[in-house]
C-alpha cells in the first residue's frame, strides 16, 4: 500500500493531546513475559506495528496472546514456550526483537535469534549484548546470520559497559533474572525504560536495584519465584517530546495529557531556550505555547539524561525556521541526519559535515514531497509540512506507523490539516473535511 501523508502548512495547533505507553519500554515488557510460565497482562500499550511484530515473535515461540486494542492491553501467556528461535523475517523487520535473546537465556538457557545487522540510521552492533551474555557463562556461535546462545546455567557477574547501550543493558538484566547468584552491570543505560523494565522484572518477581543509575544489581531468582502480574507502561517521552515540538513549531498553544515531565528534563530546558513556554498543570498534564519566531540553539544528543538521540531530527525542523544559526552534534549514531536532504528540499539552509549540521534558520519553508527515511525522520518531515507554506506530501509512512499511534488523527484533532492518502486506491483515508482536496 502506497500510503502517503498530504499536509496543507500554515495551521496553529491548538487544544489538547493524551500521549500513549512507550513503545522502547513495551516491546522489552513484551519479550520478559516470557519469563513467566503463566499469564501476564500490559497495560497502556500503544497501537503500533512494532507492537504486532513483537506479538509475532512471541506467538512464534509458543506464547498465546489477547492483545485487546480498545483496552490498549495485550495478555500474554507463556505457559508453553515450544520453539527457542527468532526469525530473520521478523527480526529484520524491527531490531527490538534482539531482546528476545536475554528473555529466551533466561528462560530456557538457549536461544537462536538472528543477528539485526544494521539499519538506515547506522551500524547498530549488538557486541555488547553478547559479550555480557558471555561474561554470564553462555557459549555463542554465529552462523549463518544468527546468534546461537546455549548455557547449562548462567552465573552472576560483574559486566562493564564501553558505552551506556539500552539494549544491551536490557538483554543482560532480562538474561541475569534467573543466574545464579547477583549480575552487576556497570556504565548501564539509564534511560526511563530501563527504570520501567526492572519495574516490571519486580513486579513479576525479579529482584533488580539500582536501575536509572549507572549500575545496575541483578540478584538471581528461583524461577518458581516469578509469577503472573499486571503492570502498566510508562508514557511515551518521545511521543511527547514530538507533539511539544509540533505545537511550538506552529506557534500554538495545547495541552499535552499523560507525560512525565521529569523524563524530558533536558529537551524541555532546550524548548524553553528556543523561547517556548512550558506550564506544569497537573502531574502528567503540561501545557506547552510559543508565540514569537524560535531562537536557535545548539545540542548535542547523548544518552539519557542527555538531549535525546531520537528528537534530534525534530528539533533540526524546529531549526530550520529559527533566528540565527544552530549547530547539532549526532553523537550517538553514525548516519541520523537522513531528513536532511528532505528538509533542504522544503528550503531549509543546512549544512551537514559528518556528525555536525549547521542550521541557518530560514523564514519559511516551502511544501514539498519528501520521503520518511526512518521513524524519527518521518515525525520530523511531517512537523516541516506544518509550517511549510503550501502542501507536502511525506511519503513511505510505515516508518512512522511503528512508533506513533493515530499521528494524523492526533494532529488533526488539534487543527492540523494532514490527511492519509492511498494513491492506489486513489482516496483519502480517516477524517476528511478538506474540500480543496
Ligand atoms: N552499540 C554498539 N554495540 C552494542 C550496542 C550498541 O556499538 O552492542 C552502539 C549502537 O551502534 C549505537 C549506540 O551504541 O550507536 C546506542 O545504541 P543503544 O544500544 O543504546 O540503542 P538501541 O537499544 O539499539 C534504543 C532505542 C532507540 C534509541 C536508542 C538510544 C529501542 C527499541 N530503541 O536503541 O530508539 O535511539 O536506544 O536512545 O529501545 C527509536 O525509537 O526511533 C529508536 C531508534
Amino acid at each position: 500500500m502506497a500510503e502517503k501523508f498530504k499536509i496543507i502548512g500554515g495551521e496553529t495547533l491548538r487544544g489538547e493531546v493524551s500521549i500513549g505507553g512507550a513503545k522502547n519500554a513495551v516491546l522489552k515488557h513484551l519479550a520478559a513475559t516470557i519469563l513467566v510460565k503463566g499469564k501476564t497482562k500490559i497495560y497502556n500499550v500503544p497501537r503500533l506495528t512494532d507492537v504486532d511484530i513483537m506479538l509475532n515473535v512471541l506467538s512464534d515461540l509458543g506464547a498465546k496472546y489477547i492483545y485487546d486494542k480498545e483496552e490498549k492491553s495485550v495478555e500474554v501467556d507463556a505457559t508453553n514456550i515450544t520453539s527457542i528461535t527468532a526469525k530473520y523475517e521478523l527480526v529484520s523487520k524491527m531490531r527490538a526483537s534482539f531482546i528476545i535473546l536475554g528473555a529466551l537465556m533466561s528462560r530456557c538457557k538457549e536461544a537462536i535469534v538472528a543477528l539485526p545487522g544494521g539499519c538506515a540510521i547506522g551500524e547498530r552492533r549488538v557486541d555488547f549484548h553478547i559479550k555480557g551474555l558471555e561474561a554470564l557463562g553462555a557459549k555463542i556461535k554465529i552462523e549463518n546470520g544468527y546468534v546461537h546462545a546455549k548455557a547449562s546455567k548462567l552465573i552472576g557477574t560483574d559486566i562493564y559497559l564501553d558505552i551506556p547501550s539500552v539494549g544491551a543493558t536490557e538483554n543482560l538484566m532480562l538474561a541475569a533474572v534467573l543466574a545464579e547468584g547477583s549480575t552487576r552491570i556497570q556504565n548501564a543505560a539509564q534511560e526511563p525504560e530501563i527504570i520501567d523494565l526492572a519495574n516490571f522484572l519486580n513486579t513479576i518477581g525479579a529482584d533488580i536495584i539500582g536501575a536509572g543509575s549507572s549500575e545496575i544489581i541483578i540478584n538471581g531468582v528461583k524461577a518458581e519465584n516469578l509469577h503472573s502480574a499486571e503492570y502498566t507502561t510508562i508514557p511515551d517521552r518521545i511521543e511527547a517530546g514530538t507533539f511539544m515540538a509540533a505545537v511550538v513549531a506552529t506557534k500554538g498553544k495545547a495541552v499535552i495529557r499523560n507525560v512525565f515531565p521529569a523524563h524530558l528534563t533536558f529537551f524541555n530546558d532546550k524548548l524553553i531556550k528556543m523561547g517556548a513556554n512550558i506550564k506544569l498543570i497537573e502531574p502528567t498534564t503540561i501545557e506547552v505555547s510559543c508565540r514569537s519566531r524560535l531562537n536557535s540553539i545548539n545540542f548535542v544528543t547523548q544518552p539519557y539524561p542527555g538531549f535525546p538521540t531520537d528528537l534530534q531530527a525534530i528539533a533540526m525542523t524546529l531549526l530550520t525556521t529559527a533566528n540565527g544559526v544552530g549547530i547539532i552534534t549526532e553523537s550517538l549514531y553514525e548516519n541520523r541526519f537522513m531528513q536532511v536532504p528532505d528538509l533542504r528540499r522544503m528550503g531549509a539552509d543546512i549544512h551537514q559535515d559528518r556528525n555536525h549540521a549547521i542550521v541557518k534558520g530560514v523564514k519559511n519553508l516551502t511544501g514539498a514531497t519528501v520521503a520518511a527515511s526512518d521513524l524519527r525522520a518521518g515525525a520530523a518531515l511531517v512537523i516541516a509540512g506544518l509550517i511549510a507554506n503550501g502542501e507536502t506530501t511525506v511519503e513511505k509512512l510505515h516508518h512512522i506507523d511503528r512508533g506513533y499511534e493515530e499521528f494524523e488523527q492526533k494532529l488533526q484533532k488539534m487543527g492540523g490539516r494532514i490527511y492519509r492518502y492511498d494513491e492506489t486506491e486513489n482516496q483519502i483515508k480517516g477524517v476528511f473535511n478538506e474540500s480543496r482536496l
